[in-house]
């Protein structure tokens, strides 16, 4: 039985690692070098608009999740789904409101 529970207490951070499969550092190196790419280093705008706060309070967070998962089409924004999770554009999208990449 102790043994079961150590076993337990090894496996548990592993799966809460794996359930959090968002990395913060990869994603914000994204934003700023391929989103940036387009959209202005500094996200300022470039042959994409400005991504900062102020220029997307327009948008609900769940929009703004959906135009990074499925780009505007018709134009040079790409859709980011096939690289892109859910919870990594969800992640993209709240950094993006609250300014995290000024
Ligand atoms: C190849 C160039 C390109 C890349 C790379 C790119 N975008 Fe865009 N993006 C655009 C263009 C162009 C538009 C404007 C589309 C339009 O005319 O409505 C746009 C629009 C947007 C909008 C809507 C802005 C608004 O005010 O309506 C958001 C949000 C956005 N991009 C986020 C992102 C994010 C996040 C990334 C990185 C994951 C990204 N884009 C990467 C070109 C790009």
């Amino acid at each position: 039985m102790s043994r079961l529970l150590a076993l337990l207490f090894c496996a548990a951070p592993a799966l809460a690692g794996e359930v959090a499969a968002v990395d913060a550092i990869a994603l914000e190196r994204l934003v700023r070098q391929d989103c940036g790419s387009c959209h202005g280093l500094s996200l300022k705008g470039g042959l994409g608009p400005d991504l900062r706060p102020d220029a997307l309070q327009h948008y609900d967070h769940e929009t703004l999740e959906t135009v990074i998962l499925d780009g505007v089409p018709g134009t040079a924004m790409p859709p980011w789904r096939p690289l892109l999770s859910e919870d990594e554009a969800q992640w993209i999208a709240t950094y993006l409101l609250t300014g995290g990449a000024e």
